[in-house]
């Protein structure tokens, strides 16, 4: 019995099983009538919703042959990848490079005291028994050592931003279309449940046209200002720094630059490589685009004056033009360092019938189409025109009562669900094992972090920049 005719022929089992999805959803009762149309959409068409389609696809990724993982970069990001990475069937983990010591003796305690570690990551990759490589260095580092690991053979999960400078990202694209290893990119939204969602409302008019997008990433903590923790024993006996220097000029040693780096233009990219790349890589996926064509940028540091050349606030607005994937529309990004608000993390999507809202673990949908009838604003019209007006109104909207159903819709994560980074991991290991291409593979990577260096740019010369999607090429400013 094909699709069709089952749901068909089963109404009674089909209503059963979307009322208890609904109520999974928290959406039964008077909002069940009126779901978004994606949703109704989903359940209608198979009985079954697009999450438990999306959870279920994880068969494929069980463990039919090992993949033996080493991690490259052994701070914050790359403990948290590999502890992610760990939990998916079949994977392990056989060694662990880093530039300061007390990280290798971390990567220890974590992995086992036998666990090979070493300083120069160039030992990993002529390992035979290594299948792919964690990159989890520092933003400067990572085509370099993205591109080496492919060519030694070895599938590349790395970082966000992808790369410093877009050209590096010719080069990852071009390594990894040569080599045929997978390259994947670690902003974790691409493989996020909500995203998917997301793309699906959106796809199905749940809030009419694109016209415009924003998002919001604000901080009040040193902490979320990259005031990070540096070790007591943080020395050059400790840390290789000339190694870390890399293509970086020169400098004497200087234990901030090599433990908030974040905070300094020479190893990484500012607020926005490091946190508009996210949201980039969150809209992208949502609306199928390439990319802007204009971004301009301003802000200034404002509160964390540490010695840091970034802004510790960055504003910035990226023209999106008419595609095939979505109508023009304009996006703004928001970060704030000194927010004394607290904090909040946005990303809003706006189309001429509704939103779509997304914070970190749910999604909300507000519906509100234009009424039919316009309104009137007469009281201004002498008596004879405000009758007159009334009159040919009444013809044109006749007054009939229409219903009312619910203009909210809230989505959030399954109780069982492991997080995006564990699907994005999951989606990697997949990729490894089928040799299929990824979700974000270095093209995509490329588009998301190519307009962010141009709204460095522009906040550096105060212009907006031209910015080539398709060809993924500054084209300087305007
Ligand atoms: N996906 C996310 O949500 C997310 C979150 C945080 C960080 N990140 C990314 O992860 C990367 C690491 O960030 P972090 O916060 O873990 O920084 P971190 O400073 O904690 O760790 C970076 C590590 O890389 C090591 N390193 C640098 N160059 C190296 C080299 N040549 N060889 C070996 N090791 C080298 C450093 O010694 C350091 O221990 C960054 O690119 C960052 O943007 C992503």
């Amino acid at each position: 019995m094909n699709d069709k005719k089952r749901v068909a022929s089963s109404t009674d089992q089909e209503n059963k099983s979307r009322r208890s999805f609904l109520k999974t959803l928290g959406l039964a009762g008077t909002a069940a009538a009126a779901a978004p149309a994606a949703l109704a959409e989903t359940t209608a068409s198979t009985g079954i919703p697009q999450y438990l389609n999306l959870v279920r696809s994880h068969s494929s990724t069980a463990a039919n042959d090992k993949v033996r993982i080493a991690l490259i970069g052994t701070g914050g990001m790359g403990i948290g990848d590999t502890q992610t990475a760990l939990m998916v069937d079949g994977v392990e983990m056989v060694a662990a490079c880093d530039l300061y010591d007390g990280r290798l003796r971390r990567a220890k305690e974590l992995w086992g005291d036998s666990l090979p570690v070493t300083k120069d990551y160039r030992e990993i990759l002529e390992r035979k028994d290594i299948d792919a490589v964690i990159n989890a260095t520092t933003d400067h580092w990572h085509e370099k050592i993205s591109s080496d690991a492919m060519r030694k053979g070895k599938h590349v999960y790395c970082e966000k931003p992808m790369v410093q400078k877009v050209e590096d990202g010719h080069t990852l694209i071009k390594v990894s279309k040569e080599t045929g290893k997978v390259f994947q990119v670690g902003s974790q939204f691409a493989s996020s449940l909500l995203i998917a969602k997301a793309r699906e409302l959106l796809k199905a008019g749940d809030i009419g046209e694109l016209v415009f997008a924003e998002a919001i990433y604000d901080r009040h903590s040193a902490m979320g200002a990259w005031q990070y923790s540096v070790p007591p024993d943080a020395s050059p006996q400790t840390v290789d720094w000339d190694t870390y220097l890399g293509s970086a000029p020169k400098r004497p040693w200087d234990p901030l630059r090599f433990f908030r780096w974040r905070n300094y233009q020479d190893y990484g990219t500012g607020i926005a490589g490091d946190l508009y790349v996210h949201l980039l890589t969150s809209l992208h996926c949502i609306t199928g685009s390439k990319g802007p064509n204009k971004v301009y940028s301003s802000g200034g540091t404002r509160y964390w004056k540490d010695g840091r050349d970034v802004p510790d606030i960055q504003l910035s607005i990226y023209d999106y033009g008419k595609t095939a994937e979505h109508p023009e529309f304009n996006l703004t990004t928001r970060s704030n360092f000194v927010d004394g608000g607290g904090g909040n993390y946005l990303v809003r999507l706006v189309g001429t019938e509704g939103d779509l809202s997304l914070g970190f673990d749910s999604l909300t949908v507000h519906r509100n189409k234009f009424p039919k009838a316009p309104g009137m604003s007469i009281d201004n019209f002498p008596k004879d025109q405000k009758e007159l007006y009334i009159q040919e109104y009444n013809k044109l909207y006749p007054s009939r009562p229409e219903l009312e159903g619910p203009k909210e819709f809230k989505y959030s994560f399954p109780k069982d669900y492991k997080g995006d980074r564990y699907e994005h991991f999951v989606n990697f290991f997949s990729s490894v094992r089928s040799k299929t291409p990824n979700i974000e593979d270095a093209t995509f990577g490329l588009r998301a972090c190519g307009p962010t260096q141009c709204g460095n740019m522009s906040f550096a010369q105060k212009k907006a920049i031209s910015w080539d999607p398709i060809n993924m090429k500054i084209l300087g400013a305007v």
